[in-house]
């Protein structure tokens, strides 16, 4: 069976603009997500794990630019997606969860609200139809005018690369931006041409949804007020055959509870019509209590009323994944999730995520530093290094058959499982993203880097069908160079640890 996939990024390229320059965050990323798998990314600090993921869920800082490349989700590119759109997507199929558990709730509001606000704020059931029928040629409208705003950013960031240039002189800096500003006047314009056809198309689609749901919205209505009359009707019968019965009398209290039966249906049928029109509290609260119940909170009808710092931190990263999956997310990317937890409740968390992976089909992209966490709830795995993804591979792959030395490096500086000391920590420093190296970032700190990693970027070479490495060693005429010892016993015990825990399972079941 051929996995479906349900997001891929090609060849992504992010930048900050900072005073001191182009930070380049992102140089040229390509990775796919498949339904029901779990890809962890996996890199030091500020290799770009954030920045990506970030620019997958639209909320890249202020000063930073998709310089190039798409993120396909289903059919949609999120880097082109123009705002309106992007919330309905990041809200419902995109959920996201961060490190510190605290600082994504509100200290000052109910736990409870905070689960449940985003559905109740989106939760207008007939705009929401509304804007379904209209989505596409809103969309196609707001990106047509989209356009110029990225024509006006992409002005911007050749006019900073011009103005930092120090090989030109005054006068020919001048005269490049003025060329790239009259450039961008003749490209505004004609998209400008453009945009009308688009914005007749979408305001014709959206009165004609307007009406439509105009006309359900009073069908819903007529349809409530008959059967509540029916119901009137026979509320109005029971209590009358009820006064015949004298009190404490078992004809009596039978007729009561008619009487009592009706009066529920009355509420339960006005309940149901008002969730035709929009999710009502009691929805909202009945779905959050079986979410609380899902992510593991105990009790949830009381800690629903609860403020966050009733919580222990395991319990605010369960509330943060509870809030996440309530819009019923087919992604959920977890950004070092675990790291501001101690190393017991991390295990429950990972478990967690594990877990609602299996039952619901999730994909989840789990972003950590730590290869030592990975081995336990990655499919596959990226490693990231200086904004590129170096190696990438099935979970095997990388512990059982790693290739490119910074991977080496990185298994060689997990924790020891026996001793929990760290064996060797990785020297030297990752390089100024100002100015990325030209060749393979890597190779200054690397011991087995070649001539050619400080003059030339390393393609992928394949290993097999599902193992890829940007290193230049895998090259066929580069000099065969074994992988250091402490990491081929890293490897045996990964496999001596993998064979135990198997036949454990073996023997249990
Ligand atoms: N708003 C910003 N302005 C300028 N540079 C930024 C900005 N945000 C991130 N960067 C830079 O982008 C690079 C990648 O950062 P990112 O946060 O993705 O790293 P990371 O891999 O998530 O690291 P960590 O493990 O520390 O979270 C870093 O060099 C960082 O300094
Ligand atoms: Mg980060």
């Amino acid at each position: 069976m051929k996995k479906e996939k349900v997001l891929e990024v090609n060849n992504l390229k992010i930048s900050f603009r900072t005073p001191n320059g182009l930070v380049r965050a992102v140089r040229d990323i390509s990775f796919d997500l498949y339904k029901g798998e779990t890809l962890a990314i996996v890199g030091e600090s500020g290799s770009g794990k954030s920045v990506t993921n970030r620019a997958i869920m639209g909320i890249l800082a202020g000063n930073g630019i998709i310089d190039d490349g798409s993120i396909m989700y289903r059919d949609q590119d999120l880097a082109k997606l123009a705002e309106a759109n992007f919330h309905a997507i990041r809200g419902n199929k995109l959920g996201m969860i961060f490190q510190d558990p605290l600082s994504s709730l509100n200290p000052t509001m109910k736990i409870g609200k905070q689960i449940t606000e985003a559905m109740l704020v989106n939760g207008n059931r007939i705009k929401n139809k509304m804007i379904d029928m209209y989505h596409t040629e809103y969309y196609e409208y707001v990106n047509k005018k989209k356009e110029l705003e990225l024509a006006r950013k992409n002005t911007k960031t050749k006019i900073f690369e011009v103005q930092l240039n120090n090989e030109l002189s005054k006068l020919d800096k001048k005269s490049k931006i003025s060329e790239l500003k009259q450039e961008l006047k003749l490209q505004l314009s004609s998209i400008k041409v453009e945009i009308p056809p688009y914005k007749k198309k979408f305001l014709e689609k959206k009165a004609e949804a307007e009406e439509a749901l105009k006309v359900e919205t009073i069908k819903i209505r007529e349809d409530e007020a008959k059967e509540l009359k029916v119901l009137k009707n026979r509320f109005a019968d029971a209590k009358k055959e009820l006064s015949k019965f004298t009190k404490g009398t078992s004809e009596y209290d039978a007729h009561s509870a008619i009487v009592k039966g009706i009066r529920k249906e009355i509420l339960n049928n006005k309940e149901n019509f008002k969730r035709q029109l929009h999710v009502t509290k009691k929805e909202a609260y009945e779905r959050a209590i079986e979410i609380m119940n899902e992510v593991g909170i105990p009790e949830p009808e009381k800690r629903f009323n609860q403020y966050p710092f009733q919580f222990s931190g395991g319990m605010r990263q369960r509330v943060v994944i509870a809030i996440a999956l309530m819009a019923n997310p087919e992604v959920l990317i977890c950004d070092e999730p675990t790291t501001a937890l101690d190393v017991t409740i991390q295990g429950q968390i990972l478990n967690l995520i594990k877990n609602l992976k299996k039952q619901r089909d999730l994909s989840v992209i789990f972003i950590t530093h730590d290869l030592g966490v990975v081995a336990n709830v990655a499919d596959r795995v990226a490693v990231m290094y200086a904004g590129k993804i170096v190696e990438y591979g099935t979970s095997e792959d990388i512990f059982y058959n790693p290739k490119h030395p910074y991977t080496w490096a990185l298994l060689s500086s997990v924790p020891d499982l026996d001793t929990k000391e760290k064996l060797l920590s990785i020297p030297g420093t990752p390089p100024d993203m100002l100015y990325p190296p030209v060749g393979d970032a890597f190779a200054d700190r690397n011991q087995f880097a070649l001539k050619i990693d400080f003059e030339e970027q390393p393609p992928f070479f394949k290993v097999s069908d599902t193992h890829f490495a940007a290193s230049w060693l895998l090259h066929e005429d580069a000099p065969k160079v074994e992988m250091p010892n402490i990491v081929k016993q890293r490897i045996e015990k990964y496999k001596a640890q993998e064979k135990a825990f198997q036949q454990s399972k073996g023997a249990q079941a």
